[in-house]
């Protein structure tokens, strides 16, 4: 074992005592196999050529990272591609609820002429950095300051299609799983997406999100690994710099992306699918195959 792998052995039990950020916690948490798992996934991104565009970003980032809220805003690219998304999965004119929203994808939509969107955020800098980028755009998405982890939040909106990206910690999740959850309650054929780096927890952890799906009636109809880039910088480029020379896949200079994948949903009743393997600890060999993991066939009543 290298050295700092042995480093890593010991300082790891310190960090999960003295580190407070959940996510941070949630990583630290996991067995050293899948930690590497998640280092050798991330390792695995190559990015698209970067298309230069606004990114939300305070300038308190570094200063400030309690009131952040788990922040890591995505790619130009990866805000057009969920967009391009949504034009396929659904109309102009359908509901689409985003929980969160520092990706800045309800301007991308209200650019696209979406009419009917509404972004909920607990960061009201956030929403009103978004309401000015749209102010000359003639359709504005509505939006809704709130925190999702009080349960009488309502964003007032029954979404057709429901989208988070929640904090990659277990509790997070959940808060946002269960206020997502809660607005498609009587949505009989909502449809839910879900952007998440499966390989940020364990086994069980992830298996008991996915259950919690199946138990509303959501079956997976799609999975796109790697599907949304998020740029890191500062500390979290560093440490993860690092990490990836402690599992010997080193880096060239270029800048470093957290990834997630993509997971769209869809309620039961409108959706018949036989899912044949899915494992969200797949092996990277098998990622051209990933696509085709879950077949599926949409069938309407
Ligand atoms: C959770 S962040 C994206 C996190 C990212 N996937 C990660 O873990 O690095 C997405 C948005 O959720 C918002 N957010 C975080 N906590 C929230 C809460 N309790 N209530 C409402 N919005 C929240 C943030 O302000 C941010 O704009």
């Amino acid at each position: 074992m290298n050295m700092l792998l042995t480093l890593w052995k010991v300082i790891n039990p310190l960090c999960l005592r003295w580190i407070q950020n959940e996510s941070a916690k949630q990583f630290l948490s996991l067995s050293l196999a899948e930690q590497k798992k998640l280092l050798a996934d991330l390792s695995q991104y190559r990015g698209k050529v970067s298309i230069e565009g606004k990114v939300y970003k305070k300038w308190s980032f570094y200063l400030d990272t309690i009131r952040q809220h788990f922040q890591l805003p995505c790619t130009v690219e990866t805000r057009r591609d969920r967009a391009v998304l949504l034009e396929s999965l659904c109309r102009k004119d359908d509901k689409i609820l985003l929980l969160g929203d520092d990706d800045l994808l309800s301007w991308e939509l209200a650019q696209r002429d979406f009419t009917a969107v509404t972004a909920s955020d607990c960061d009201g800098e956030l929403l009103h950095h978004i309401s000015q980028l749209c102010a000359p755009l003639a359709n504005k998405p509505r939006l809704v300051p709130g925190d999702f982890s009080d349960q009488e939040f309502d964003p007032g909106v029954k979404p057709d299609v429901v989208c988070i990206d929640p904090p990659y910690n277990l509790r997070w999740t959940q808060i946002f799983l269960s206020k997502a959850l809660q607005s498609v309650r009587d949505k009989d054929d909502a449809c839910l997406l879900m952007m998440i780096n499966p390989h940020c927890f364990g086994t069980e952890d992830w298996q008991a999100i996915l259950d919690r799906l199946q138990r509303n009636s959501f079956e997976l109809v799609e999975h796109r690994p790697q599907f949304n880039a998020y740029p890191l910088q500062g500390l979290s480029s560093l440490l993860l710099r690092w990490g990836l020379r402690m599992i010997g896949a080193g880096t060239s200079q270029g800048p470093l992306y957290f990834t997630s994948d993509l997971f769209v949903f869809k309620r039961r009743k409108f959706a018949q699918l036989v899912v044949t393997s899915f494992h969200p600890a797949m092996e990277s060999a098998n990622r051209s195959a990933a696509a085709t993991e879950v077949e599926w066939k949409v069938a309407s009543l």
